[in-house]
């Protein structure tokens, strides 16, 4: 054979893998409105930058007579490439061939990009279109799952990794994606679910809808397993590159500084009366967050669920900060079983990868039910405490209004290690609400009063002036400083940038053990 005819059979191997499924295949995909694997993964890297990875490798099945059958890049295309600028290892599942199953190879061609992402410390995007285990690959298509739960969880907490769903996603398949940190899903596109809508029928007897059942919404809004819900793959794959933007691409880096035109001395006069006079008005949490934050953008992460509480990513003149944040408009931001799930995971990724935590406090207390309390609020609780005093980051705690007993605690008090306790002066720290607090300390007083109701109001007002406050907790160094809230930012930023040299260790362990 001639140079020229193996530089020919290169270009033609390389054209027949890339057109993966074929042409027929391609149509249905596109008819289904959506991207084919190649598409997708030039639509997410920086133009031009994805380079491909083990496009000749062939499964070796004989089974079923499968050994005639040509199975175009494993039903999977793997490799690299950059995000404004950063280096990130990716795979998408190819559903034109074999409807994106997985056999032993095209797991193996996944598992070789995690392998390099974690030695080169860059971050792992998956982006899943399957119809499952490739079935006549048995046992071999069962341990490439395996291989891959596996890596999934060696790299955890070493590099971020990051599940994009644009297909089904069925079966054990779903426990990739529920072991990295992100999951991604596009409305009417996206379907997870351990046991479909046909199984479900013969075996409980109820009739659900693919998507109602594991559609987008139905993992963002109710079970809490996917943190994003997107309207189109496009903008899915932009909110993917916009979340690396706030995160280092690995363990011992730190998330990267952004230039900013917002003044750090920006002050916001509106803040200081912006909480209603009644304690017990709601409010909109994200105008506060959003008036600290540069240019006042907040990414939320898991906006539709538990939105009881805020998670998500502000900057600081520029740095990556990880927020937690009640939200009154929300079950007067009361922390429960769902809300103490999201913020753990939250706080703890958040640590993992260097990001210091900022909390924005009201909070009345757990929310009280004997579902809360059969469900194991004790237990989830626990984690919120559990994630705030592992946590190592600068900690950053804003006390805006209410702090009461336990969940003052659970919200990153000194006593869980912030680094720094601000109050604004319509903080209220003490173990519980006056009204409550007053009707059991000061029971027999208003029992054996004249006018009982007038005596439990001037008791009550005399409680709330005395501890209704930031200044008992200020009296005790549990708050370092009270102040005017158009303040806030300025002085947000100074305290980050005081924290940056942070060095904490925890005592040598192999792992500690949350409550789960
Ligand atoms: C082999 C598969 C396959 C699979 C689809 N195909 N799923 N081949 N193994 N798991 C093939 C089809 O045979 C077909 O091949 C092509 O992919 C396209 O599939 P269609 O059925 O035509 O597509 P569509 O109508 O869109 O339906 C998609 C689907 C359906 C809903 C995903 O294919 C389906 O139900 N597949 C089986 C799902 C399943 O039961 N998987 C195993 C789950 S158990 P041709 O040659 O006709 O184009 C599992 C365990 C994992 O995954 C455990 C991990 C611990």
């Amino acid at each position: 054979m001639s140079t020229q005819e193996k530089l020919e059979r290169l270009r033609k191997l390389s054209e027949t893998i890339e057109l993966g499924g074929g042409e027929k295949a391609i149509a249905k995909q596109h008819e289904r409105g959506k991207y084919t694997a190649r598409e997708r993964l030039d639509i997410f890297f920086d133009d031009g930058t994805f380079v491909e990875l083990d496009k000749f490798v062939r499964h070796r099945c004989v089974n079923f007579g499968m050994e005639t059958k040509e199975m175009p890049g494993e039903g999977v295309t793997t490799g690299y490439g950059t995000v404004d600028g950063r280096l990130v290892y990716a795979f998408a599942q190819d559903f034109t061939v074999a409807g994106g199953s997985l056999g032993e190879m095209h797991a193996k061609k996944i598992c070789k990009v995690m392998e390099l992402s974690m030695t080169m410390g860059a971050p792992f995007v998956g982006i899943n279109d399957s119809g499952g285990a490739r079935i006549q690959e048995a046992v071999d298509a069962l341990s490439g799952y395996g291989e891959i739960f596996f890596l999934n969880t060696r790299a955890s907490g070493v590099v971020p990794q990051i599940s994009v769903i644009l297909g089904p996603c069925a079966g054990g398949a779903v426990y990739s994606p529920a072991l990295t940190d992100f999951i991604f899903m596009v409305k009417g596109i996206s379907k997870m679910f351990i046991t479909g809508p046909e199984v479900i029928k013969t075996v409980t007897g109820e009739i659900v809808t693919e998507e109602k059942l594991g559609g987008a919404m139905a993992h963002n809004a109710v079970s809490g397993n996917a943190h994003f819900a997107s309207e189109s793959e496009e903008a899915c794959l932009a909110e993917v590159r916009q979340l690396l933007s706030y995160v280092p691409s690995n363990n011992l880096e730190e998330a990267p500084m952004f230039e900013t035109n917002d003044d750090p001395e920006r002050m916001d006069e509106a803040l200081n009366t912006f909480i209603p006079d009644s304690s017990n008005s709601p409010y909109e949490m994200k105008t506060i967050i959003k008036s600290v934050a540069d240019n006042g953008e907040f990414f939320e992460v898991q906006e539709h669920y538990a939105k009881n509480i805020l998670t998500g990513y502000i900057r600081l003149n520029g740095r990556s900060i990880g927020v937690i944040a009640n939200q009154p408009k929300f079950m007067a931001g009361c922390l429960d079983i769902n809300c103490s799930d999201k913020a753990s995971r939250f706080i703890r990724f958040c640590d993992a990868f260097n990001i210091p935590i900022l909390n924005f406090v009201d909070v009345p207390g757990y929310l009280p039910g004997v579902g809360q309390e059969h469900g194991g609020i004790i237990r989830h609780g626990a984690k919120l405490l559990y994630a705030y005093s592992e946590a190592t980051v600068p900690k950053v705690t804003l006390v805006i209004r209410k702090a009461y007993g336990g969940s003052y605690l659970g919200m990153c008090s000194r006593d869980l290690g912030a680094d720094q306790v601000i109050a604004w002066p319509t903080a209220e720290i003490a173990v519980m609400g006056a009204s409550g607090a007053a009707n059991i300390i000061f029971r027999n007083e208003i029992k054996e009063a004249k006018d009982p109701e007038a005596k439990r109001a001037e008791l009550v007002a005399s409680y709330e002036e005395r501890f209704a406050t930031p200044y008992v907790a200020a009296e005790r160094g549990h708050v370092d400083m009270v102040i005017e809230p158009a303040q806030t930012r300025p002085m947000l930023i100074n305290s980050f940038e005081m924290l940056a040299t942070k060095r904490e260790s925890l005592p040598a362990k192999k792992h500690g053990n949350i409550p789960l």
